[in-house]
């Protein structure tokens, strides 16, 4: 059988963006560079070309996608914005902000999983931004990764993991953020509720509402979620090696394990080091943490080791801590389809 060929990296020159922007407009697939993941982005109001993005993720068509707007003019043509979210729009876009409101009929069912709302965002990544302009639709885009792995944080992630499922990626560097946009549903606006924690905390959300944000499921797994959030799978970022969350990690446990294990901390941790010692950020500040996350956890992935330990982060219960603890948690939870 003849293999399909690999992508292609384009630089983000003028010439580049604009031959991307008339592929999206045909209805193809373009791996674009956000501040939060890569995304893999297809026109929002082409139901076939948003298909597609569910063919080559291996993604199933009930877990709905996150549409990208250039402008506000372009949120009320795909959703219906109340005064709340026009203030956290003002407040945070553009950013890693996902705002999940009442859709408009522009929006095809492809993009909703049928429900009656739509997820939206405007990111900041200056690349993204021209792109978004030029093409002139609003963008559907997932992380670019196949379904269930961990979200690609360069271009180069995009290609080992979609290569040859996709024609085209865009280089915009590494993710500044490096963790998926806080998710706000505000369907409701008397009842804002959070989604999905990211690197805009429930603590900057309620200061800027007035109101408390309280998170889908406080504290526990995912009961309940399913009807409400359809895509907020529980094992949803992870490894090929089986991760194991810890609340604090003793040196003298690392000391007695064997060497086949991987030992990753938030900071560097100073009694220890190794080949299968490692850390987020070396100083432990968990806007560095985030951003090398899942980066961190590809290369340790790509080691084989036969297990990695993970320290949770520490921080404000409201803080960007509780963001990064709910990847790792993903990151740890039981394959699909087993118990827990
Ligand atoms: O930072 C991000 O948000 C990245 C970049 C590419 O923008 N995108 C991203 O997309 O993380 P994805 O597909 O991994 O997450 C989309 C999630 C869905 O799984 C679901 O939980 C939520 O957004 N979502 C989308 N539409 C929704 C809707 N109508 N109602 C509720 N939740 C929705
Ligand atoms: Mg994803």
């Amino acid at each position: 059988m003849t293999q399909r060929p690999t992508a292609r990296i384009y630089r983000g020159t003028p010439g580049n963006l604009a031959r991307l922007a008339r592929a999206l407009r045909r209805g193809e697939l373009v791996a674009v560079p956000t501040e939060t993941v890569y995304g893999l982005a297809a026109n929002a109001l082409d139901a076939r070309a948003c298909r597609r993005i569910f063919a080559a993720k291996g993604r199933p068509a009930t877990d709905p996608l996150i549409v990208h707007l250039h402008s506000l003019q372009q949120l009320s043509e795909v959703a219906v914005p109340n005064a709340a979210a026009l203030r956290l729009a003002r407040r945070f876009w553009p950013g890693p902000l996902t705002l999940v409101l009442p859709k408009r009929a522009s929006v095809p069912d492809a993009v909703t999983a049928g429900l009656p709302s739509v997820a939206v965002r405007m990111p900041s990544h200056p690349l993204l931004r021209r792109l978004l302009k030029l093409c002139g639709r609003p963008l559907a885009a997932p992380s670019a990764n196949r379904f269930g792995s961990v979200s690609p944080t360069t271009a180069e992630h995009v290609r080992d993991g979609l290569g040859r499922r996709i024609r085209h990626i865009l280089e915009g560097g590494a993710s500044a953020i490096g963790i998926e946009s806080t998710i706000v549903d505000l369907r409701d606006p008397r009842r804002p509720r959070l989604l999905r924690p990211g690197a805009i905390a429930q603590a900057e959300l309620e200061r800027a509402l007035g109101v408390r944000v309280p998170a889908l499921r406080p504290g526990s797994p995912v009961r309940g979620r399913s009807q409400i959030a359809p895509g907020l799978l529980q094992r949803h970022y992870s490894p090929k090696t089986p991760v194991t969350l810890h609340r604090k990690i003793s040196a003298a446990a690392v000391k007695r394990c064997p060497l086949n294990e991987a030992w990753l901390f938030v900071a560097r941790p100073r009694r220890l080091a190794g080949t299968n010692i490692f850390w987020l950020d070396p100083r432990g500040n968990l806007r560095g943490a985030a951003r090398n996350l899942f980066r961190r956890l590809r290369e340790i992935d790509a080691k084989k080791f036969d297990r990695i330990h993970v320290e949770r982060a520490a921080g404000e219960p409201k803080g960007l801590a509780v963001a990064i603890n709910d990847r790792l948690r993903r990151a740890a939870a039981v394959p699909f389809g087993q118990p827990q």
